[in-house]
């Protein structure tokens, strides 16, 4: 059910690879809500992914952009601006990736070009698209930009690796730069902090499965899906949200106000029966 809180709105959407993508589902759902969106990725990605398809099928314009490229942003929201005949209303970071985690590099034992490269891209890259939308003067007054981060920016989870630290300078970003943007222009700066979610970056975690399990015992809600997330960004770049600014907004179903439930601490408990049946295995 539509709600038509993006009529007349507009915004550039990062990250629609494939259609588990978090970003594909936002696109689809601020469409349906009345918006109109320019969708942009790598150029490899526009050629190895499914961005084109989406793009179609909502009738919106792809513009390639590699966000760690200052030059490539500058042309994307020029190439947004004219489309839209103006200045747009939301910007949606949803870009993440780690060579680390790729090559499966320890946390003790990173490679720190890897890093800087981890880092770029994933948490940098937020920087440069707001520090430019801003210089273009691209937003609207009560804009609205939110980058997409994960708990493991406060808390520690085996294997999220150097994204952890990625996560924590996203979210001071959205914190130090929505002082400034906010002052200057009411453009609001968020993060949404996400359930474990099944996608090509997510499935690249060490793990992910047995956390995507754990994570939904644990949470008394369940897991968020990517659709859920959608909904709350759309709800995030509506004019119902306008005072919300420089918060990492937690989306995932009670997670990371959890200690232990009891669905988790039966599972737990399971791992011993075995002990108990074969003292002396
Ligand atoms: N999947 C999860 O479990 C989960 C949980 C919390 C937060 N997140 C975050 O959500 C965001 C979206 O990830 P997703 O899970 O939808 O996976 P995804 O793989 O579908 O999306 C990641 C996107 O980043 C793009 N990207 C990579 N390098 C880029 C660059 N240099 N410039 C521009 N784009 C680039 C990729 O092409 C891809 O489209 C990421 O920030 C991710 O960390 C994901």
């Amino acid at each position: 059910m539509a709600y038509n809180l993006l009529t007349g709105k507009k915004g550039i959407i990062f990250g629609a690879l494939n259609e588990m993508s978090i970003a594909w589902k936002v696109a689809e759902k601020a469409v349906e809500e009345g918006a109109q969106v320019v969708l942009s990725n790598t150029p490899m990605a526009l050629r190895m992914g499914d961005t084109n398809q989406l793009a179609e099928k909502l009738n919106s314009l792809v513009v390639p952009c590699d966000a760690t490229e200052v030059d490539d942003i500058e042309n994307l929201i020029k190439e947004a601006m004219d489309h839209f005949g103006g200045k747009f209303d939301f910007i949606l970071h949803s870009i993440g990736m780690s060579p680390n985690v790729r090559k499966g590099r320890h946390y003790s034992d990173l490679d720190y070009n890897f890093l800087a490269k981890t880092l770029d891209i994933s948490a940098v890259s937020f920087h440069k698209v707001i520090q430019t939308a801003r210089k273009n003067d691209a937003l609207n007054e009560w804009g609205s930009i939110l980058g997409l981060s994960y708990v493991a920016a406060q808390r520690t989870f085996y294997g999220y690796n150097d994204m952890a630290d990625a996560k924590s300078l996203l979210e001071s970003i959205a914190r130090s730069f929505g002082y400034i943007y906010g002052r200057e222009k009411n453009v609001r700066i968020n993060t949404i902090s996400q359930s474990p979610t099944q996608t090509t970056a997510g499935q690249g975690v060490k793990g992910f499965d047995k956390l995507v399990d754990f994570s939904e015992r644990m949470s008394p809600l369940g897991n968020a899906s990517a659709d859920d997330c959608a909904n709350y960004c759309v709800v995030m770049f509506s004019d119902l949200t306008k005072k919300v600014t420089m918060q990492n907004l937690f989306h995932d179903g009670g997670f990371s106000n959890m200690g232990m439930s009891l669905r988790a601490i039966e599972q737990y408990n399971k791992s011993f029966e075995y002990d108990k049946e074969h003292p002396f295995d």
